[in-house]
């Protein structure tokens, strides 16, 4: 059977999924990633925070949202009010896809739906380890890992969504909220807008917790 389903270890810790991940062959991306990128934070956290995959300082250092795009999540997390001690942040890909342009750089590809459903073992197994309360979904690529491909952030961000049945879990979250991605807020023209809307959509799911 094709994806990473088969890497997963039966006895599942933080440590274990990031040891077995950088073994895991479910698809081709981990072939031009420096390294798996599994989730961290609290083992306890009531919240799971979901991007898409690691970029290019993730790749590097191996650990998730440590980038340009961690650092507007960082600040947005403290001025939602939400402890870093009470969030578990991972990635529905663990491996970084991308291509190389004329330059030296490495450019960031979004995963494919292929990818994406290779790669759910993972997450499914960040789930039944840390079984968060909610879940915010972090941009188009985590919703559409979700709700699947027609969904929009735009059409229900701030808004309480349950988890959908179709997609089975070892252990659904309560709710789950959908947001843009920090990095959209690093790229749109109005970026004090676009943070303060990040901001206001945690400051919901920091109400959800209470
Ligand atoms: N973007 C993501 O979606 N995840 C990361 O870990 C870093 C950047
Ligand atoms: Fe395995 Fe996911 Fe990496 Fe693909 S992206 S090789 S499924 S860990």
């Amino acid at each position: 059977r094709p994806g990473a389903e088969a890497w997963v270890p039966e006895r599942v810790s933080l440590r274990s999924l990031h040891e077995a991940a950088q073994a895991c062959r479910g698809c081709e991306l981990y072939r031009d990633a420096t390294q798996a990128v599994v989730g961290e934070g609290r083992l306890k956290a009531s919240l799971m925070l979901l991007g898409e995959q690691p970029g290019d300082q993730e790749d590097r250092r191996g650990h998730p949202f440590v980038g340009p795009a961690g650092r507007v999540l960082d600040d947005a997390l403290t001025d939602a009010g939400v402890g870093a001690d009470d969030v578990f942040t991972t990635n529905v890909v663990k491996h970084f896809r991308w291509e190389r342009t004329r330059g030296k750089q490495r450019i960031h590809k979004s995963p494919s739906q292929a990818h994406v459903t290779a790669c759910k073992p993972w997450l499914d197994a960040e789930l039944g380890l840390v079984r968060p309360r909610g879940v915010v979904l972090l941009g188009a690529t985590a919703g559409k890992a979700v709700y699947g491909p027609s969904f929009r952030v735009g059409d229900v961000r701030g808004e309480r969504l349950q988890w959908p049945s179709t997609l089975a879990v070892r252990r659904a979250p309560d709710w789950v909220l959908a947001t843009n991605h920090p990095s959209a807020v690093l790229r749109a023209d109005d970026r004090a807008t676009a943070y303060d809307a990040l901001v206001a959509d945690l400051t919901v799911a920091a109400s959800l917790l209470q």
